[in-house]
């Protein structure tokens, strides 16, 4: 029998709750399957961790994560922690150690659920969010200089390599030339005279490689408005590590919320194990109340699923997700139920199972 290795970083506020959910409906998968398995590791990290110890995760940690075939995270980051320690000491580490350069975003409005704009179809809101995920505007270079005097500077590098560019466009062309669709690059080349006019210019030259499929290219601003007023434009996007962060907090806003906002950061190439996470964050003001969505980390297992070649399986999960809304009995208060973060997922469960006609065997 195949075993999947996974660790598990459930992290801090809701990332616990949510996480838990998805490894219940994971496990569900396999046993309902019988070719696979999954064997769970769980490591304490994240803020309460750094309390205690004065960092994020042990010494060693990327080490320790490295033998696994994937990475299970919910989210990082609490009041009592700056969020920049949280954030880079932990998830950019790992994401930037284990070169994990594409964080593949779906923003996929599904059946039954709240979507802010006006007549708007299911299918008008499909796109996948190619994100580079390893360099650009994130890639941690600067200077602080003159700390605390007059003439203080601070300068934020952003960093764009050929080699970085190519990859995760040839990565999002292939995407859209498997899965038929157009692809459209979000830039700034008018203002940011140097890397996006790189940006923009690789582009163009990888697009001569893939004839065959449609391009667009938008400036992120238009592309804002455009995602809200014409968000059917937008299929396969690619675009760069800040304009991906926040464009896909948008997509999430107009595609149910951060509740149903899921991620993943791959190394394609699976040197590394690749990780994946719901997009949402420790969500502070909810915790501990049994309130949490777990869909948008039920859905991240679902692309777990996928890229462990268990196509199948991350469909069958995602349909049971757009079930459990389309029936909408069992919703958590974020998209206006009373049900709780567990209650969902056994909702879910109970989909999946109907989905293989196997209800009463199992639960
Ligand atoms: P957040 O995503 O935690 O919360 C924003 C809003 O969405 C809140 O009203 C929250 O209640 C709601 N929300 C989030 N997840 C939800 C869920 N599963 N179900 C229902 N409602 C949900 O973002 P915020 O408040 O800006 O950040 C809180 C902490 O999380 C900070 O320390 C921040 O640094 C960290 N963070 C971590 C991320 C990660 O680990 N990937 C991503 C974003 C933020
Ligand atoms: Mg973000």
């Amino acid at each position: 029998m195949k075993v999947h290795k996974i660790a598990v970083i459930p992290g801090d506020g809701v990332g616990p709750e949510v996480i838990r959910e998805g490894v219940r409906v994971l496990e569900k998968a396999a046993e309902l399957d019988g070719s696979f398995r999954f064997e769970f590791t769980w490591f304490p990290w994240g803020c309460e961790y750094y309390l205690k110890n004065g960092r994020m995760m042990d010494e060693d940690g990327i080490s320790q994560l490295e033998k696994f075939d994937a990475i299970y995270l919910g989210a990082v980051g609490y009041p009592g922690v700056p969020d920049h320690i949280s954030l880079w000491d932990l998830l950019l580490v790992i994401r930037k150690s284990f070169d994990q350069y594409v964080n593949l975003r779906p923003i996929v409005l599904l059946k039954g659920a709240p979507c802010p704009l006006k007549d708007v179809k299911r299918e008008d809101i499909d796109m996948i969010f190619v994100r580079e995920n390893s360099e650009g505007e994130y890639a941690g270079s600067g200077s602080w200089l003159y700390r605390g005097k007059p003439n203080e500077v601070v300068i934020q590098d952003g960093v764009f390599s050929r080699a970085g560019c190519e990859r995760i466009m040839r990565y999002a062309f292939e995407l859209a030339r498997e899965k038929k669709k157009s692809l459209t690059s979000i830039s700034k080349g008018n203002a940011l005279n140097y890397s996006m006019v790189f940006w923009d210019q690789i582009f163009k030259e990888v697009s001569a490689e893939y004839p065959d499929v449609e391009t667009h290219s938008y400036l992120v601003d238009a592309a804002s408005m455009l995602m809200v007023k014409e968000p059917w434009r937008f299929e396969i996007v690619v675009t760069s590590n800040l304009f991906g962060d926040i464009l896909t907090d948008l997509g999430a806003a107009i595609a149910g919320g951060m509740g149903l906002a899921a991620g993943a950061n791959l190394n394609p190439e699976r040197k590394y194990p690749s990780m994946f996470e719901p997009i949402h964050g420790s969500a502070p003001d909810i915790a501990g109340q049994g309130k949490a969505n777990p869909l948008a980390a039920i859905w991240s297992a679902s692309q777990m699923m996928d890229f462990f070649g268990h196509e199948d399986w991350g469909k069958k999960i995602l349909s049971s997700i757009e079930a459990v809304l389309e029936e909408g009995k069992s919703l958590t208060p974020d998209l206006g139920g009373t049900a709780t973060t567990e209650e969902t997922t056994g909702k879910v469960i109970e989909m999946l199972c109907s989905n293989i006609k196997c209800m009463g065997k199992l639960e």
